[in-house]
């Protein structure tokens, strides 16, 4: 085949097979079997493989995947990523349409929407053709997951008709419950841990590094979002189904209203009608149509003001109690989980159900054998409600909880006034030890995933590892050629983890690079009771050094924001015992950071009289962090531009009336940088 030939065949695979996944994927109408397309995509695979130049921007042979993504990069986003005000009844419904009219002073139309349980994305398309895809992260920047995107099929690469140049839709991207249901079933059979739900599994799948592995994780997106300059229509409903002719999945089920009372109508019958969907919903959004309504109601800092969500109330549902496991976590905290008879809840297979503590069991009068109701809310794992005594076996026999460690057989202790049993043995409690380590390599602690799916286990087992200071004594040669047979339960497959070279050298990479993670993470992986992300921030900024933090006392410690009783008198505990003064010693000598790098911001009066305008989105700070260090320097923030404003602080996206008004008034026109310059020079901020 020559190369003209070759491009011309390539093209023409390309569109066809594009325009058969839109029949499957987003139309959900197939004109041609799995065999006959399967042909097609094998015909471009090998002539793309021959041709390698000649592969277009949207073949649909990238939605196999194949690039990895090590890091995913931090994009800002274009329009911020609001979230949605929620309400649960009926009555926050018609205040909210109260509210509405009342601005508008007059009558709207809604929109009515359902509320996806999934992961929120931003896809920018250009010329028609995607080239952005983006998770909400913190509503300003989210990460840049373009390649895992790619390998969802209901996603087209390029788009038909008469798109924009250049416009965002946001959507929500999921798991159907069916492919979710296969994949936990799978991942049991493996020995790995189930995903709780569809939402988790399709959290998860977005932010793995191989796109190959996403692709075969069956993920789904419906769209319910445009933003644009020069979108064709001055309202949401009218924009979002153009977007359909231009092959982009936007759902069926939208209805446009006037009267609350239609609104309850389609909030009640899909409150029944989402046990028959192949995905989760939690709610309806009920949004105001026209963009001038939109613009006129405005936004909080969270979210707009013209929309609102109705989120339905948990599903219940009986069944029997089996029997209770009791978990033992890393803080030595015991929870009992009950076993149960295996229900359908939600769209999901239920075996299992949290008891949280003792105090919970007793409140529910709970008994082996009892019929209880379960109840699946927004959280995770589902709870067990109350039970119903009418249906008690005759013989059942009341639960009470353990006495001793179900692990290390240690008698557990529980405190006055709490309500949790604790293992006190903590240096010899296998999943205390276990789950240390494990909390100690953590995404959002020291982050070593080459150190993740069971590895560390190993180190434990092997002895090679039995506490977070000996992670930094392991070499080469004491790694290489490790080996573990486990048997999976289901089963009895063996899987074998060995530790080859290349293992062994990114372990050992990752952990050389986990003596730069900043102090303030550091100290949330030392993994003291209590202190989680947020209090370990406020120890680290509030103290700046370990040194000054084991030398606080109780009354400093309490001074510090948020910081009460209960944490305080775990800090002291944890550093009163030498074992854990000689580890961070042991971490300091490795070179583990214990101190701040850089303070935050240090307070002066360097911008004392000067008011500030901050405004659009920045790269390196936030919002909020600009408007702390101009107050921490003496300045003013001031929320609109007037002749009494010195500087605009002008981010990306800012509105051009600020632009327009600081430009006739001859205010000055500052960027990040520039603001960092003025008040730092040496970028220390
Ligand atoms: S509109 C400015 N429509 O719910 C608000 N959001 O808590 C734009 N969601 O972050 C969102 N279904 O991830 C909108 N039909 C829908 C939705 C929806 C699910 C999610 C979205 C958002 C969250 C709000």
């Amino acid at each position: 085949m020559t190369s003209a030939e070759a491009e011309k065949r390539i093209k023409q695979l390309t569109d066809e097979i594009n325009k058969h996944n839109h029949y499957y994927y987003v139309l959900s109408n197939p004109v041609i079997g799995d065999y006959d397309f399967d042909l097609l995509l094998e015909e471009l695979v090998r002539l793309e493989k021959e041709f390698p130049d000649l592969s277009l921007p949207d073949s649909p042979t990238q939605r196999v995947g194949g690039d990895i993504t090590k890091e995913f990069l931090q994009v800002t986003h274009k329009y911020p990523m609001l979230s949605l005000s929620n309400s649960y009844s009926e009555e926050e419904i018609v205040e909210f349409d109260t509210r509405t009219r009342k601005t508008l002073g007059g009558d709207t139309e809604y929109i009515c929407e359902l509320k996806y349980d999934g992961v929120a994305i931003g896809l920018t398309y250009r010329e028609g053709y995607l080239v952005q895809a983006v998770t909400r992260g913190d509503g300003f920047q989210g990460d840049d997951v373009t390649t895992n995107i790619k390998t969802i099929k209901s996603i087209p690469l390029k788009l038909q008709g008469n798109y924009p140049v250049e416009f965002e839709i946001r959507g929500e991207v999921f798991m159907p419950r069916s492919s979710f249901n296969k994949l936990n079933e799978q991942r049991e059979e493996e020995g790995l841990q189930a995903f709780a739900n569809p939402r988790n599994a399709a959290a998860g799948s977005l932010k793995m590094q191989d796109s190959s592995a996403v692709a075969r994780r069956n993920l789904d997106c419906f769209l319910y979002n445009i933003l644009g300059e020069d979108l064709p229509f001055d309202n949401h409903y009218q924009n979002l189904t153009s977007a359909r002719e231009w092959g982009l999945k936007v759902s069926n089920f939208i209805a446009r209203y006037k009267n609350l009372s239609d609104i309850f109508d389609f909030i009640n019958y899909w409150d029944k009608a989402r046990k028959e969907l192949d995905f989760d919903i939690d709610g309806v959004v009920i949004k105001v149509n026209s963009y001038r309504q939109q613009q006129q109601l405005g936004s909080t800092a969270k979210s707009p003001r013209w929309a609102i969500a109705y989120k339905f109330k948990a599903e219940r549902t009986s069944t029997r109690l089996l029997s209770i496991d009791y978990q033992v976590g890393r803080t030595g905290a015991v929870t009992p989980v009950a076993n149960l008879e295996p229900v359908k809840l939600a769209g999901t297979t239920v075996k299992r159900a949290s008891l949280h503590n003792a105090d919970i069991i007793k409140s529910l009068d709970l008994y082996y054998g009892d019929s209880v109701f379960i109840e699946k809310g927004g959280e995770i794992i589902p709870k067990v409600i109350h039970v119903d005594l009418s249906r008690r076996p005759t013989d059942a026999r009341p639960v009470t909880f353990i006495d001793h460690c179900p692990e290390c057989g240690t008698k557990l202790i529980r405190e006055e006034g709490e309500a949790t049993h604790y293992c006190p043995n903590e240096n010899g409690c296998p999943p205390q030890i276990k789950g240390r380590l494990e909390h100690f390599i953590s995404r959002k602690a020291m982050n070593i995933d080459s150190l993740g799916e069971g590895k560390i286990e190993i180190l434990y087992d092997k002895g090679l590892v039995k506490e977070i200071s000996d992670l930094y004594d392991l070499h080469f040669n004491k790694l290489i050629g490790l080996q573990t047979t486990y048997e999976t339960t289901g089963d009895k497959k063996e899987i074998k983890i060995s530790f080859r070279e290349k293992t062994v050298n990114n372990i050992l990479k990752g952990i050389e690079a986990s003596k730069e993670t900043n102090f303030e993470k550091v100290l949330y992986a030392l993994g003291i009771r209590y202190v989680g992300e947020t209090v370990a921030k406020k120890l680290a900024f509030h103290f700046g050094d370990i040194d000054e933090l084991m030398s606080a006392s109780f009354e400093e410690l309490i001074a510090v924001e948020e910081i009460g009783d209960k944490i305080a008198e775990s800090v002291l505990a944890y550093f009163q015992e030498e074992k854990h003064r000689q580890t961070i010693e042991k971490l300091r000598a490795k070179g583990i950071q214990f101190e701040l790098k850089h303070q935050v911001s240090v307070k002066s009066d360097l911008l004392n009289g000067l008011s500030f305008v901050v405004s659009g989105t920045f790269k390196n700070y936030s919002r909020e962090e600009l408007k702390k260090k101009i107050e921490d320097l003496g300045g003013k923030n001031i929320s609109s531009v007037s002749s009494k404003t010195d500087f605009l602080l002008a981010g990306d996206n800012m509105g051009p009336s600020k632009l327009k008004r600081a430009r006739e008034l001859g205010i000055r026109i500052i960027s990040e940088e520039e603001f960092q310059n003025m008040t730092d020079p040496k970028g220390q901020m």
